[in-house]
């Protein structure tokens, strides 16, 4: 979607938000799929319940982008803008056990600047790519650790009401792969309590899942992770390669020769063929097993 001929295109400007024309959200992706539209760059919080105001009077509709490492984007020209939050220099701080973080830092970068302060817990997600506020929205996990068994607060721009809002973490659900927040709340800072850990055992435990992942995963390759949740007391990727399906195509979309549950653009994939993949593979593990499998990818159509 174009706005730069909207009236609203300056008034966006006296707030601060820069608007960058015609972008292809397919580089911003880690599964490098997604059509083009108008982003804008929001360089101040407290603006954002204005901006949302703005482009809502306007009937423009948006959406909001984090590291863009977990979500499939249709394809062409998009119906909509999408909004992001500068993740130059995002602010990260210690207050003892505290840790606070801009939702738009890098996760991983996270766990290393709370380990260089002695405060562990989070090594399981180190290799978790994508931004702070997608591991919040989704409560990312790996290896036993979870992001949201450490959250004391969440700033936050709030859909329902419209405001920035503060939530305590003890009234934030936080399931597999699943939280309380509304799908269009934006995560803006975080404030984590962590257990005290001296830097080496930290580092220690990070080696470690960087091997397991290494050695299970297709890091190298365009992906946004697993595909599918795990159903309860199971495992998709076991059951998508029991099924021989490692190296399945549809286009450029293919199952990961290591990881089954990983889908990866071996090429030049669109989101038609990802999609296509998705319902195949879906539909192949249910005939066999009776599951119907959920997405874990979030997936951005019209
Ligand atoms: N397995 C296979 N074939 C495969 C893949 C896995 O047989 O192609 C088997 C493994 O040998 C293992 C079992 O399935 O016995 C589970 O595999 P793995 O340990 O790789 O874990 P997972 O359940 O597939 C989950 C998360 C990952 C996370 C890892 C490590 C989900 C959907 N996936 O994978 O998270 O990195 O555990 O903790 O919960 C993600 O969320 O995007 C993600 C990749």
């Amino acid at each position: 979607m174009r706005i730069s001929d909207n009236p609203v295109a300056t008034k966006l400007k006296e707030l601060e938000v820069e608007l960058r024309p015609g972008v292809a959200l397919s580089a911003h992706t880690s599964l490098g799929i997604g059509g083009t539209t108008d982003e804008l760059l929001l360089r101040r919080y407290d603006s954002i319940p204005e901006v949302m105001r703005l482009l809502a009077s306007q009937g423009i509709p948006h959406r909001f982008l984090g590291g863009g490492t977990n979500v499939l984007i249709t394809d062409g020209e998009l119906p909509w803008v999408t909004l992001h939050l500068p993740s130059t220099k995002p602010g990260m701080s210690i207050e003892g056990n505290i840790a606070h973080v801009d939702a738009s830092a890098e996760l991983g970068g996270m766990v290393t600047f709370c380990a260089k302060h002695d405060l562990g817990g989070m090594e399981g997600l180190i290799g978790v790519p994508g931004s702070v506020g997608g591991a919040l929205r989704m409560n990312a996990g790996a290896y036993g650790t979870q992001i949201g068994s450490y959250v004391r607060e969440v700033e936050l721009y709030r859909a329902l009401s419209g405001e920035l809002e503060t939530l305590r973490g003890n009234d934030i659900r936080f399931d597999y792969r699943h939280t309380s927040f509304a799908p269009d709340d934006v995560m803006l800072r975080v404030k984590l309590e962590l257990p005290s850990k001296p830097f080496k055992d930290i580092v220690a435990g990070i080696k470690v899942c960087n091997e397991k992942r290494r050695a299970s995963q297709p890091l190298g390759q365009k992906s946004a992770g697993c595909i599918f949740k795990n159903p309860p007391g199971g495992s998709a990727g076991r059951m998508i390669d029991e099924l021989g399906l490692k190296g399945h195509r549809m286009g450029d979309a293919m199952v990961s020769d290591r990881h089954a549950n990983f889908f990866v653009n071996a090429g030049a994939a669109s989101c038609a063929d990802m999609l296509k993949l998705i319902a195949d593979v879906r539909e192949r593990v249910r005939l066999a097993h009776g599951i119907e499998l959920e997405n874990e990818v979030i997936v951005w159509q019209n």
